[in-house]
């Protein structure tokens, strides 16, 4: 037993730190091995204005894979969904941090997907992220993470821990 939570300990600092993401509900794609979204251990996940959101994903390719994109989907109260575009950060193999595209079969691959957070979202409304990461040549979905997030002013504002709440 002991030696079964020090191993839970190596694996964990191994790992580094963990966001608790949930299966995607909206969209299909098993859950990757780990997903940290920057600075959140807690959900929902503060999300500050002008700035990039990174999201660290590690998952297993479940195929060879050419190419993938990334689509990010904002829920709300479950039945509006706003897709965001993520422009070029979009483009997956651009942002593998240990390997490149194409990826063979079983490659654990790290992935940094930044998501800048327009003003356009207001402070304080609270949404659902799903992010898909999807192959491109067979338009299926490699991994799928759910996350509500909370959008907050940006950091050097001064408001940045602004959590009014307007819905
Ligand atoms: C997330 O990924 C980026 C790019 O590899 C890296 O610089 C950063 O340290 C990672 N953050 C965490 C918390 O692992
Ligand atoms: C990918 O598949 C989804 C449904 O599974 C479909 O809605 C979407 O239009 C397809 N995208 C492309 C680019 O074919």
């Amino acid at each position: 037993m002991l030696r079964f939570v020090l191993l839970l300990c190596v694996v964990a600092l191994v790992n580094g730190q963990s966001t608790p993401v949930k299966q995607c509900i909206a969209n299909s794609g098993p859950l990757p091995i780990n997903a940290y979204i920057e600075g959140c251990t807690q959900t929902p996940c503060n999300l500050p204005q002008l700035q990039d959101a990174v999201i660290n994903i590690t998952f297993k390719a479940p195929e060879n894979i050419n190419r993938m994109r990334t689509l990010a989907t904002a829920y709300f109260s479950g039945i509006l969904a706003i897709p965001y575009n993520l422009h070029e950060n979009a483009e997956t193999c651009n942002f593998l941090t240990n390997t490149n595209c194409p990826v063979k079969k079983d490659d654990t691959i790290q992935y940094a997907l930044k998501i800048y957070i327009q003003p356009i979202f207001p402070v304080g409304i609270e949404t659902t992220l799903e992010v898909e990461i999807n192959d491109f040549d067979r338009n299926s979905s490699v991994v799928c993470v759910r996350v509500p997030v909370r959008i907050v002013g940006p950091v050097n504002s001064g408001d940045g821990d602004n959590n009014v709440n307007i819905a």
